[in-house]
């Protein structure tokens, strides 16, 4: 039976700790659907296409790894997708509340679909695409925390950080 598990998330954008937990998540699931989709809560820098585009490029070299875009309930999709569970990092006690909610909610919505957490390396803890978007507006050095796929298209986004990838 093919395994297949969803990581759904804005990923505005993808940055080291999502590449950890997508490469974790390959190593349960006969394939992984990185899902994009649109955080209401959430104002975004590159459209949803512009996203995928740049997940595709980071994890090109990671077999059993496809990206997809999706509208409507989470549990919709991963129905659709016949996926068994839907996977989210989970970074500190702060993510908890959300997480657990949103879980829960899920689970009412569609018990048949499991969430399960994983926690990225314990140096991207403090990662966010949210700190990665700041501090590349105000001139930071972002290489450490992105992809160089995603460092490229942030350098264009904010000309004044012209940041060389370190991977
Ligand atoms: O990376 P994010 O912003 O934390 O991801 C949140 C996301 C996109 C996974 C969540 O907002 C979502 O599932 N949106 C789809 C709509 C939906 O199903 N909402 C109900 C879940 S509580």
């Amino acid at each position: 039976m093919n395994k297949i598990g969803i990581y759904p998330g804005s990923f505005d954008p993808l940055t080291y700790g999502h590449v950890d937990v997508i490469r974790r998540a390959t190593h349960l699931f006969d394939s992984v659907i990185v899902a994009i989709a649109t955080n209401e809560a959430k104002k975004a820098l590159f459209s949803k296409e512009e996203r995928a585009e740049l997940v595709r490029a980071s994890t090109e070299e990671m077999d059993r790894v496809s990206v997809d875009i999706f509208d409507g309930l989470l549990v919709d999709y991963a129905a659709e997708q016949t996926a068994k569970a839907i996977i989210r990092g989970l970074r500190a006690i702060s993510d908890y509340e959300f997480e657990f909610q949103m879980a829960l909610m899920n689970r009412h919505l569609n018990h048949e679909i499991e969430t399960i957490f994983m926690m990225p390396k314990d140096k991207y803890t403090f990662l966010s695409s949210g700190m990665v978007k700041e501090v590349a507006s105000l001139g930071g050095d972002i290489s450490s925390f992105v992809p160089e796929p995603v460092l490229h298209a942030m350098n264009q986004r904010f000309p004044a950080t012209n940041f060389k990838s370190d991977s």
